[in-house]
């Protein structure tokens, strides 16, 4: 019988639940966005951790439903466990942990970061060894991944991640929450050359990033353009996006340049932006390096990711007790 490991994402403000098998890839996947958030121009705790009590148990079951799937006949179950705001990861775990107690079926942990890497699983078998670039709402990293389970993180943001400065820059320019999709959409009709923008830590000699800069300098642009015409709203989020790729794209090349590795991946909410993966492409394809990612869906948080985390867990035989906890932060760890 095929092995079908279920997944449970609640780790910030989306309730998600997916299947995934080793031979069929992601069977179903349901993922369920709160709008709430929206009227606060961010994700409110609160909020999130009610409403994922209120999605999750109709979410699972329309997931088992569809799928024509039982709970016993499970090869396993995989929970984000952190990082994440504690009240919505504790609803998806407790939830795991009930499903597992109740038909003891194997019991997983897995960290977010290492779900986000490999959603670049479900598109095909992973060409490794490489480097992800890990570029979401709470994370900026670039992770050397010898083999599924093992990582060393070698360059890290000092201040914001890519996606906050993404979703601070579209508050400043009073566009809809989430930033990051509405600084993409208002910049495709802007000039990324329009305003100079800093591209913090460029000449530090690391793999380090920086944005706390950015933000500061788009504040203090938007604060001396005065009114915002459309142009310059574009204008302004098209110079703002080119200095966050750019900055991506160097420490990209210098961390391909100093590990030889052939391959690359882009993994988190902002791997999702057309503009990184086109730069990202053209600039290591010259270096001779590949780049690949995983489909907008499997970039942002989704529970297909965690199932197949589950599957390769669960598969080397790395299980958790019903005394799993949750961690609101934690780097991502080696394990194989
Ligand atoms: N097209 C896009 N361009 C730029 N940024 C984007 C795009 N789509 C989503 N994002 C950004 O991705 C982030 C959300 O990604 P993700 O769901 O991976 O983050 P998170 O789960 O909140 O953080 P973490 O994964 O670090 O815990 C948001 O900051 C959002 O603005
Ligand atoms: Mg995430």
């Amino acid at each position: 019988m095929e092995d079908l490991f279920l997944g449970i994402e609640t780790s910030c403000d989306d309730t998600s639940c997916a299947l995934y098998s080793l031979d069929r890839g992601v069977v179903l996947h349901r993922t369920a966005a709160q709008l709430d958030h929206r009227r606060y121009g961010g994700v409110v705790p609160e909020i999130a951790s009610r409403s994922h009590m209120r999605s999750l148990l109709p979410l699972y079951e329309t997931v088992m439903g569809e799928a024509g799937a039982s709970l016993s006949s499970l090869a396993g179950i995989g929970v984000t466990n952190g990082p994440g705001l504690t009240g919505s990861l504790l609803v998806g775990l407790s939830f795991a942990k009930a499903l597992a107690y109740g038909s003891g079926r194997p019991l997983v942990g897995i960290h977010h970061i290492e779900g986000h890497i490999l959603a670049n699983a479900l598109e095909g078998e992973l060409e490794l060894p490489a480097i992800v670039l890990v570029v979401s709402g709470g994370h900026t990293q670039l992770v050397s991944m010898e083999r599924i389970g093992r990582y060393r993180v070698i360059g890290s943001t000092r201040d914001d991640a890519a996606g906050e400065a993404f979703d601070k820059i579209g508050k400043l320019l009073g566009l809809p929450f989430p930033g990051g999709p509405s600084v993409e959409r208002e910049a495709r009709a802007g000039n990324p050359a329009a305003f100079d923008f800093p591209r913090g830590l460029r000449r530090s000699g690391d793999r380090d990033f920086s944005f706390s800069s950015l933000k500061t300098a788009v504040r203090l642009k938007v604060e001396s353009l005065g009114a915002l015409t459309p142009r310059l709203v574009s204008d302004v989020a098209a110079s703002a996006q080119e200095a966050i790729v750019d900055a991506l794209l160097e420490k990209s090349l210098a961390a391909a340049a100093e590990t030889g590795v052939r391959q690359f991946y882009l993994a988190g909410g902002v791997a999702a932006n057309g503009r990184l993966r086109e730069r990202m492409a053209a600039g290591l394809g010259e270096a001779g390096v590949a780049v690949s990612w995983p489909r907008p869906v499997y970039c942002t948080d989704n529970a297909a990711m965690i199932a197949c985390a589950a599957c390769h867990h669960i598969r080397a035989g790395r299980t958790d007790g019903l005394e799993l906890n949750t961690f609101p932060r934690g780097a991502l760890m080696s394990w194989s």
